[in-house]
């Protein structure tokens, strides 16, 4: 696998042996020393146009820990802010000894375009694409609940709620969880789930509390992403904590063995509520631990 922007990349069997090996690589984690020779000297540059956290300290970790030489580049402190394009600024680069590029970017499809336009030879990794694609994020999300719920997610029932429309996590989860089996379902206000998303193969609701008497094994709650809202979300804030928090109310109708899952930064008192966030059914930490045992698995290596 050269590139990977897209769950579509992979068949049921590679997703499968990604999250295996990922489990295998999570015990690097665990050790004292945690070096591998495994990319000893390659480049990895971590090309954000967008901020980050988890994902752009997650990608450093994992390819130091690879001994990898690491280069993090952030759109604004670049010549990206004199107007440099994605091709030239992906050859130079490349020119500069890059073998794999870590791309963030605002645009749907650019990870794809510098895939396949054939301007670099660079591995390329979707670190999250616009509102299209996050695949790290999926995987690291299907490694917690194999954890946390058995290998075999076949009928495991995933909720996934709040803003749909702007998730590229929201995609890449419905996509990898329904190729592993689950049964998928996308709630949130009409406005925040477009019902074209039903092509995705999951099921489209707009109800939370209807949604929850279905005893979802999963609950995965969504940022409300105010950056790519045109309107103006504030007016309508206290209607959506009504309806579409994961307030302390709905808290206590979850099952025992539910797991609450949120891919960060949360809001907290917006989409959900502290006390689901720290409590014990909550796997919010543990995906972000998840997400360093992806990355050094999915960090290109001389396997490729
Ligand atoms: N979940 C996620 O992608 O978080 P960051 O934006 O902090 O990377």
């Amino acid at each position: 696998m050269k590139h990977l922007v897209s769950i579509r990349d992979l068949d049921k069997t590679e997703a499968l042996e990604l999250l295996d090996s990922a489990q295998g690589m999570s015990q690097v984690n665990d050790r004292s020393i945690k070096k591998l020779p495994t990319l000893r000297g390659r480049t990895v540059v971590n090309l954000f146009y967008e901020n980050s956290t988890r994902t752009r300290i997650s990608f450093e970790i994992a390819a130091k820990r690879l001994s990898a030489d690491v280069i993090n580049v952030s759109a604004d402190s670049s010549s990206v802010s004199k107007g440099e394009s994605l091709k030239d600024t992906a050859q130079t680069l490349e020119a500069l000894g890059a073998d794999c590029i870590v791309i963030r970017h605002p645009m749907s499809g650019a990870a794809q375009q510098l895939a396949g336009m054939g301007w670099v030879n660079s591995s390329i990794i979707n670190a999250g694409d616009g509102t299209h694609e996050h695949p790290t994020q999926a995987l690291l999300d299907a490694l917690t609940i194999q954890q946390r719920l058995g290998s075999d997610l076949t009928g495991c029932r995933v909720l996934i709620i709040g803003d749909v429309k702007h998730s590229r996590v929201a995609r890449s989860n419905a996509l990898l969880l329904s190729l592993l089996g689950a049964d998928v379902q996308l709630a949130g206000p009409v406005s925040l789930v477009p019902m074209d998303l039903s092509a995705l193969g999951v099921r489209i609701s707009h109800d939370f509390d209807i949604a929850l008497e279905s005893t979802p094994d999963v609950v995965m709650m969504l940022r409300v992403q105010r950056e790519r809202m045109l309107e103006n979300f504030q007016e309508s804030e206290a209607e959506y904590v009504n309806q579409w928090s994961l307030s302390r109310k709905r808290l206590s109708v979850l099952g025992d063995k539910s797991l609450i899952m949120h891919p960060g930064p949360i809001n907290r008192g917006l989409e959900i509520c502290s006390d689901a966030a720290e409590d014990s059914r909550s796997t919010i930490l543990q995906q972000v631990k998840n997400g360093l045992a992806c990355l050094l698995y999915t960090s290109p290596s001389p396997r490729d």
